[in-house]
């Protein structure tokens, strides 16, 4: 989404501005070249020179008067304008149109998008005054992430830190994603249940929930409302998902069957443990009641929703260990799903807690085979997928 992309940094005088370094390394990463505006303040919390070797080539300004036209010239290269992090003062002439030094001159003399990251004491945050600025900024198309809730550096807890990086760079990817799904309510599950045989012991799967959480970030760059109902999983939830943490597959049911009613799209990429023990034992077993442990088939999910009198466009996975696509394709029909996604889980590079899949597309048109890539791209390719079948083709 970055790569390619010139985007201009603004730091300004916060404690947070040390992190601007990993915000230009991360935006780097991606493919993007970071040019770097700051503030007279922010040089108390950050060298220049750090910034400047972080965001090389280029220098780094901040004097309006040292640099000519510096407030047009990098304003006129830039794809998007990120503020990281944001102080009340600065947001707070933005809002008024003051363009008193090179950083908020710069800010009016730029045409693009612009995100910004406010980071300050949760009181200085919670001011009225403070918050109509925000209003007044927003209601501009100014995109604002975090700030985020939790220790701040004058000792207190509150909200203020400045948003997380990967927050950051991920609001910069949506500004350059088509919003293609927006107005989609997207419901997408992910991870293994657990079968408990006793209070400490379980029957699972070797699922991460890495693709479906893929799924589910991808959805919400798009511009879907996304809701992902996951096993239990130590990825990190997507900015902006609602997420409902469940733990078995009758638990998973119930969520599903609750939400279903009010999606657009359903995407079942989770490994549902097929068997759970007849029962839970309260107590912790005895070893030598092991290998009397009886079995029971669990609810299948996708099967139950394909009996709803009104489903919305419904995604099945296959999880398979071998090129067997009649099986997928048979769990499609059977499920009447509009789109399967074969997956040969014993394939190098695919499969279950890698950070790549190789995956085969199957839908009424025929089958689509994607390379091995991160699960990110194959659920963009996924995606791009179903919103052409949406169209009609
Ligand atoms: O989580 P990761 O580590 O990233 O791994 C990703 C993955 C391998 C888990 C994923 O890509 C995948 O293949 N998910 C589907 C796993 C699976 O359970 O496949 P299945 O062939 O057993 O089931 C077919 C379909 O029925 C699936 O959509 C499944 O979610 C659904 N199902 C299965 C059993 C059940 N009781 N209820 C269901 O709804």
């Amino acid at each position: 989404m970055l790569k390619g992309k010139s985007i201009l940094l603004g730091i300004t005088g916060s404690v947070a501005a040390y992190k601007a370094i990993d915000l230009i390394k991360g935006l780097k990463n991606e493919g993007a070249s970071v040019s770097v505006i700051m503030t007279g303040a922010s040089k108390h919390f950050v060298t220049t020179m750090s910034i400047e070797i972080a965001a090389s080539p280029g220098p780094v300004v901040w004097d309006m008067f040292e640099t000519r036209m510096a407030h047009i010239d990098r304003p006129r290269n830039a794809d998007l304008f990120i503020i990281a992090p944001a102080t009340a003062n600065t947001i707070g002439k933005y809002a008024c149109g003051i363009a008193d030094n090179l950083l908020n001159a710069a800010l009016l003399a730029f045409t693009g998008p612009v995100i910004i990251a406010p980071a300050m004491n949760w009181r200085m945050w919670q001011n009225p005054m403070v918050q109509k600025n925000m209003q007044q900024l927003a209601s501009t198309g100014v995109i604002t992430v975090g700030p985020e809730t939790g220790p701040l550096a004058c000792g207190e807890e509150g909200q203020g830190r400045m948003a997380g990086i990967e927050t950051i760079i991920e609001a910069a990817r949506k500004v350059f994603t088509p919003q293609d799904l927006a107005g989609e309510q997207v419901l997408v599950t992910a991870g293994p249940t657990r079968e408990y045989i006793d209070p400490v012991r379980y029957i699972s799967n070797r699922s991460s929930g890495k693709m479906g959480y893929a799924l589910a970030k991808a959805a919400r760059r798009r511009g879907a409302a996304v809701t992902l109902i996951t096993g239990p999983s130590a990825v990190n939830v997507p900015d902006g998902v609602e997420t409902v943490r469940v733990e078995t597959a009758s638990e998973m049911q119930q969520a599903v069957m609750q939400r279903i009613g009010d999606s657009s799209l359903f995407i079942m990429c989770a490994a549902v443990a097929d068997f759970a023990p007849e029962a839970t034992l309260p107590e912790k077993a005895e070893k030598s009641a092991i290998p009397s442990l009886k079995l029971r088939l669990n609810p299948d999910i996708l099967l139950e929703t394909s009996r709803l009198a009104k489903r919305p466009f419904t995604v099945g996975f296959s999880a398979e260990t071998g090129h067997n696509i009649a099986r997928a394709k048979k769990k499609m029909s059977d499920k009447k799903a509009d789109m399967f996604i074969f997956n040969d889980v014993t394939k190098e590079g695919a499969g279950f807690d890698s950070e790549t899949n190789e995956v085969t597309m199957i839908d009424g048109h025929g089958e689509t085979a994607l390379p091995c890539m991160p699960k990110e791209e194959v659920a963009a390719a996924i995606l791009d997928r179903i919103t052409s079948l949406k169209r009609g083709g």
